[in-house]
């Protein structure tokens, strides 16, 4: 007899983007560029790394559950510290959440290829994980809604959507949650919130303040600080009543929490990273179009291209490799054949165009 339940024994384990340091030594490489994992090309916020010195002296306490960040957020967004949640990460509040708040015969349901780390986490769980196909690679979120049964629970929503980078609108929102019931718990998962919100027809979810929806938000990408793990949700007084029974109580670590204050107040680290996001984004669609590649038109801080076929995607993501740009193939999110394209810095993303040119030429000539 297994010690190990069947849906942990045929799960596939999260894989990160690979390391820089690993592929220069594995290809030999000086200069590689990292364009695989959404992080911001900038580095940290300064002012992030300046508080995150500050609280080490205080490192032998024990953190304070977050507490500090979720008041600083309340005062901010107008609303209780009962209302923030803050964690390791926002995919550390989305296993909180799988945690609290599914029962054996309850259902997820998605759309297909979505976020990989609220696959991993959904599935390690066990129950059905149902998914929509996309519609032009949106959410179909009126399919969705029509798949909504008497067993579904949670309804995952990422928008901007890793790795499409599309967005769903206030319209398309407002008309799917009035068909969703009150007993099934919306994620809307903004790690991308930053890059979108300036759009007039992208729906804030603080707008949006329903009882059964949860709000997640990072500091993982426009503030530069996925290393440090710390992002947080906002929700109904009773649902994060729930989920702080079930967290890690000395998650976020008292750096990550430090940082993440400090972050808040770095407006000028924020403008900097969107001006150049922009500014990237849009060279990196000039040229892949150029190219005639397929690509999605995005909202956040990375492009989804698309292949002709699996086969050809994988070697168009070696090949990449071989020349020091490394992007992500989308198989393990269940897209064969597509890969995500990270916006890098000016210089960066100069060095990734150069690369792909060189790589059609050699391989479709
Ligand atoms: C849609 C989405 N949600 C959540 C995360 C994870 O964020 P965090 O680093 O806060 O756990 C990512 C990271 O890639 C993401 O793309």
């Amino acid at each position: 007899m297994s010690l190990v339940p069947p849906y942990i024994e045929t799960l596939q384990p999260y894989k990160p983007g690979r390391p820089i340091a690993e592929i220069q030594r594995e290809l030999g490489l000086k200069r590689v560029v990292k364009l695989a994992s959404n992080e911001n090309p900038l580095g940290p916020s300064p002012l992030a790394l300046k508080g995150l010195h500050d609280s080490l002296a205080e490192l032998h306490r024990y953190p304070t559950g977050g507490y500090d960040l979720r008041s600083l957020l309340a005062a901010r967004f107008n609303v209780k510290t009962e209302n923030v949640i803050a964690g390791a990460g926002s995919e550390g509040i989305m296993s909180d959440i799988i945690r609290t708040f599914l029962c054996d015969e309850d259902e997820v349901l998605t759309t297909e290829g979505a976020f990989i780390g609220f696959q991993v986490l959904s599935k390690s769980r066990g129950v059905a994980y149902r998914t929509v196909p996309y519609r032009n690679w949106h959410y179909d979120l009126e399919g969705i809604a029509r798949s909504i049964n008497e067993h579904t629970k949670i309804i995952y929503l990422a928008n901007p959507n890793n790795p499409t980078g599309t967005i769903f609108t206030k319209d398309e929102f407002d008309a799917f949650y009035a068909r969703v019931p009150e007993r099934v718990l919306i994620i809307l998962d903004e790690a991308y919130f930053e890059y979108a919100r300036h759009n007039p027809i992208y729906p804030d979810s603080m707008q949006y303040r329903y009882d059964n929806v949860i709000t997640l938000r990072t500091f993982s990408k426009i503030y530069g600080l996925a290393g440090i793990r710390i992002g947080y949700g906002f929700a109904h007084g009773d649902l994060i009543k729930n989920l702080l029974k079930v967290k890690l109580p000395f998650e976020p670590s008292t750096p990550a929490q430090a940082a993440g204050i400090a972050a808040l107040q770095d407006a000028d680290f924020l403008r900097r990273s969107l001006e150049m996001n922009a500014r990237g984004l849009e060279y990196q669609m000039r040229a892949f179009s150029e190219m005639e590649l397929e690509v999605v038109p995005s909202e956040a801080n990375f492009t989804m291209v698309v292949r002709p076929g699996e086969a050809d995607a994988e070697s168009l993501s070696q090949e990449l490799l071989k020349e020091g740009v490394i992007i992500r193939p989308l198989r393990a999110f269940g897209l064969p054949n597509c890969l995500r394209i990270t916006v890098g810095t000016d210089d960066e993303n100069e060095i990734l165009v150069k690369a792909l040119r060189r790589v059609l030429s050699r391989t479709y000539a």
